[in-house]
């Protein structure tokens, strides 16, 4: 399985309030990258936040060397030539630790970027990009002339497909339009953290849907984790972050989230639909998932709650329902990285990445010794 974690702004205990956030710097993001990397995570998803993510991930790469780096894009906001020409690069010199997520995003912040395509269309726009992005990664010169982008002769310069492999493309969007393009043009099928039982008809529509294509894909999962010796101290802890979602941090969320085109977040926000129950176990939707987490933040807000015993459980759940990647964040990241690095990860049986070996192995050694033998 693959088990990622979350590298993004705002953090900290309580990073709803400014009293509970930290700050998030470039010197912070070494200190997660340099964590992550050493626990064994597969990687880290790096969202479009207040940072850019192709600026953060290349500023990281050095830090690391076995992490995998899966970066955030919103087709259409960069010319597919030249977002191609920047996965290539990265993907070389990260050795292929590069993974990118297909995201559509909404139109309230796409509109800041100047795009204002309504929501479906979106999708149509992203259905032609990925055509382009796809074939460029084949080695293809690419000359198109389409509804939403043209290329004359777009070459990707890097030997893509020798020596360097296609970045694998990951995918979050749970409109029917995503879905079809999940289906169309992606390896990796994610969703915010919905119960287990939610997450086995999606898996069913998107596998139903990938099989009109002839394809098959991999499906994930992003959820919060709060994992504490015990099941009591874990609940103990996620009280103490609901104490803390005072009523001007909830309606201040709910009024952003209420204003979104994103049939993901209306999924999300239906878990406890704005309203803050006396008993934080009354938005438990699941055994040990708790919907609290959504009630201040936007996209993701579920979280597994119990001991490492109950965590693992809960994960089964998921896998049996068809998910083998998660990506988990808590709060603070770097804190509850450790705890879940070090109660949980090593339970676990993770994929992580092997460099490919470019340069010299012991047997070209061996083979071109030979040959100059021959030669000479
Ligand atoms: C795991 C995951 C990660 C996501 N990351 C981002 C992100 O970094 N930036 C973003 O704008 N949207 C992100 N999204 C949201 C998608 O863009 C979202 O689903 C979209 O706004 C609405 O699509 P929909 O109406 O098809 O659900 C993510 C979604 C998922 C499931």
């Amino acid at each position: 399985m693959n088990v990622l974690w979350y590298m993004c702004a705002p953090d900290g205990a309580y990073p709803w309030q400014p009293e509970g956030s930290r700050k998030v710097d470039l010197g912070y993001y070494k200190q997660l990258a340099l964590a992550y990397d050493q626990l064994g995570y597969t990687g880290a998803l790096f969202a479009t936040g207040a940072h850019d993510v192709w600026v953060l991930a290349s500023a990281l790469l050095s830090y690391t060397e076995r992490m995998k780096f899966l970066v955030a894009i919103h087709p259409g906001l960069v010319a597919p030539t030249l977002l191609a020409k920047m996965a290539a690069t990265l993907q070389e010199f990260s050795r292929d630790r590069l993974l990118i997520n297909v995201v559509s995003g909404d139109a309230k912040m796409l509109g800041a970027y100047g795009m204002t395509m309504p929501h479906d269309e979106r999708y149509d726009m992203a259905d032609e990009y990925l055509q382009i992005w796809h074939r460029l990664f084949a080695g293809e010169t690419v000359s198109h002339h389409g509804k939403y982008f043209q290329t004359e002769g777009a070459k990707l310069a890097l030997p893509v497909g020798e020596t360097i492999a296609p970045p694998p493309l990951w995918f979050g969007g749970s409109s029917d339009k995503a879905l079809d393009v999940a289906a169309k043009h992606v390896q990796t099928y994610l969703s915010w953290g919905e119960t287990p039982e939610q997450i086995g008809a999606k898996v069913a529509a998107v596998k139903a849907k990938a099989a009109e294509y002839g394809r098959s894909l991999d499906y994930g999962i992003r959820l919060y984790v709060i994992v504490r010796d015990t099941d009591a101290e874990a609940w103990d802890a996620a009280s103490d972050l609901y104490k803390r979602m005072d009523e001007r941090a909830i309606a201040a969320n709910q009024r952003f989230v209420s204003k979104t085109d994103s049939v993901g977040q209306s999924r999300m926000t239906a878990m406890h639909g704005g309203q803050k129950p006396e008993n934080l176990r009354d938005l438990e939707i699941a055994p040990n998932l708790w919907a609290g987490i959504g009630l201040v933040r936007p996209g993701p807000g579920t979280a597994i709650v119990g001991s490492p015993d109950t965590v693992i459980r809960t994960l089964e759940a998921y896998r049996k329902a068809g998910v083998e990647t998660f990506i988990l964040s808590g709060m603070p990241l770097l804190e509850e990285a450790f705890r879940f690095g070090e109660k949980v990860l090593p339970r676990l049986d993770v994929t992580r990445h092997v460099a490919p070996a470019r340069n010299y192995t012991w047997s070209t050694l061996f083979d071109r010794d030979l040959s100059n033998a021959k030669a000479s």
